[in-house]
């Protein structure tokens, strides 16, 4: 058999996370052998944002961050920001634009950010190992031994960025978490997070409203969002949905203000200035009329505004703006955009992402505990993890 081929370090997994942090410890000279079961670099990035790659937000900060200690990503986050994100792709003539809420989009493709990727790669003189599954990976005498199809590596550090098992047809796996647990270090259960609802038949009625969406605001757990909500076959999802999907928990119930707006006693107003309106047609002024539709048989108050007790109207609007959904699960990895949970941060330093227990070993990106919010965020974690070790290899 072969000698095994001798590296400073090697990194398992080539997405986001990967291609930056070997691309960092390359060009700071470190011999680097960058490992992916796809043929290819980066697939979660060319789907990413419609295909234009929403790469980071502007206002990220920790507290958009989901984690068992929402002090860890502190130190990564605030070392690389999305400025020096935005400096990197301007180096490379990427244009880029500004949607809403601080979320930037390349003009073009997401191709753009994982060719930029692959020739940081390049620059560091990255040795690419792609198209062949992970066979085995040991750690014996300070080394850590990688084995593939084709052939045995070795190094002194080992990065593991192979993310998270959302979208499984993408090649994700949960990979890392096993080898976590074969090292010994804690995870925090992963959990599809980023990810559409789902309704049982107690909410029949609004399953009938696939396609229809609205802004709301919605809340589960300590996840408040204003965003659009989309009515779907299957349930529920939109922005505000697949945000407060992360806090959700099993069993709890997502509460949904159709007014975010609204100034309180609207509805007893609404009586004095629209008498003849019904509650359909008044709904309907300010939402889509088959949800207007919905929502008014479900208040069951028949006939005209004048006809209707001041009380009977107060509680009418005090549903409205809390209004209770217990979805009966999620859609699961198949269509989650991110996993919640993952490897302990208790086990890493914040500044490093080295495993305490285990010199040498470096969880990075989706892999760990630490999970952004929908807008560019999980992209901004993955950099600035992928920084930190990197510049410490
Ligand atoms: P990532 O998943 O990118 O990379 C892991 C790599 O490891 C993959 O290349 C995989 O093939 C490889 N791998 C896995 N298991 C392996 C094994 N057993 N052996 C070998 N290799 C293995 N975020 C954002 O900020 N803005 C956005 O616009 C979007 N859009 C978006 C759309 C969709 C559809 C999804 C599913 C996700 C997003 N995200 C996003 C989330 C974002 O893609 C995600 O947070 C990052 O890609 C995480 O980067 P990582 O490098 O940690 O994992």
């Amino acid at each position: 058999m072969a000698p095994p081929q001798l590296f400073d370090v090697i990194v398992l997994g080539a997405g986001a996370a990967g291609m930056m942090c070997a691309a960092v410890a390359g060009q700071r000279g470190r011999r680097v052998l960058l490992l992916d079961h796809n043929d290819e670099p980066g697939r979660k990035i060319l789907i990413s944002g419609g295909g234009r790659c929403n790469f980071t937000n502007v206002h990220t900060a920790p507290d958009r961050f989901i984690s068992a200690n929402p002090h860890f990503a502190k130190s990564a986050l605030s070392r690389y920001t999305p400025q020096d994100f935005i400096d990197l792709i301007a180096g490379y003539g990427i244009a880029w634009h500004e949607k809403t809420l601080g979320q930037l989009f390349c003009d073009e493709s997401a191709r753009a950010i994982v060719a930029m990727l692959v020739n940081e790669c390049e620059m560091g003189s990255v040795t690419p190992g792609f198209g062949q599954p992970i066979r085995d990976v040991s750690h014996a005498d300070g080394r850590f031994r990688v084995t593939t199809g084709a052939g045995v590596a070795e190094a002194p550090a080992l990065v593991v960025a192979t993310g998270g098992p959302s979208i499984p047809k993408l090649g994700a796996t949960g990979f890392a978490y096993d080898l976590a647990k074969y090292f010994g270090l804690k995870l925090v259960e992963p959990r599809p997070a980023l990810v559409p609802l789902t309704l049982g038949p107690d909410d029949a009625l609004f399953r009938d409203l696939a396609g229809v969406s609205a802004p709301v605001r919605a809340k589960a757990g300590k996840g408040v969002f204003d965003e659009a909500a989309l009515f779907t076959h299957r349930g529920l999802s939109g922005p505000a949905i697949l945000q407060v999907s992360s806090y959700w928990r099993h069993g709890e119930q997502v509460a949904i203000d159709f007014f975010p707006q609204a100034q309180s006693g609207w509805l007893t107003e609404a009586k004095r200035e629209h008498p003849r309106a019904t509650m359909r047609s008044l709904l309907a002024r300010q939402m889509p009329d088959r949800l207007a539709e919905a929502l008014a048989e479900k208040l069951a108050l028949a006939g005209e505004l004048a006809n209707q007790k001041d009380a009977a109207l107060a509680e009418a609007e005090r549903r409205l703006s809390d209004w209770r959904f217990r979805p009966t699960g999620t859609e699961a990895f198949a269509k989650a955009e991110v996993t919640v949970g993952g490897i302990s941060t208790a086990e890493l330093s914040s500044q490093t992402m080295e495993a305490k227990k285990l010199p040498g070993l470096y969880p990075i990106g989706e892999a760990v505990d630490v999970t952004g919010w929908l807008g560019g965020y999980n992209f901004q974690w993955a950099w600035a993890s992928a920084q930190a070790a990197g510049r410490a290899l």
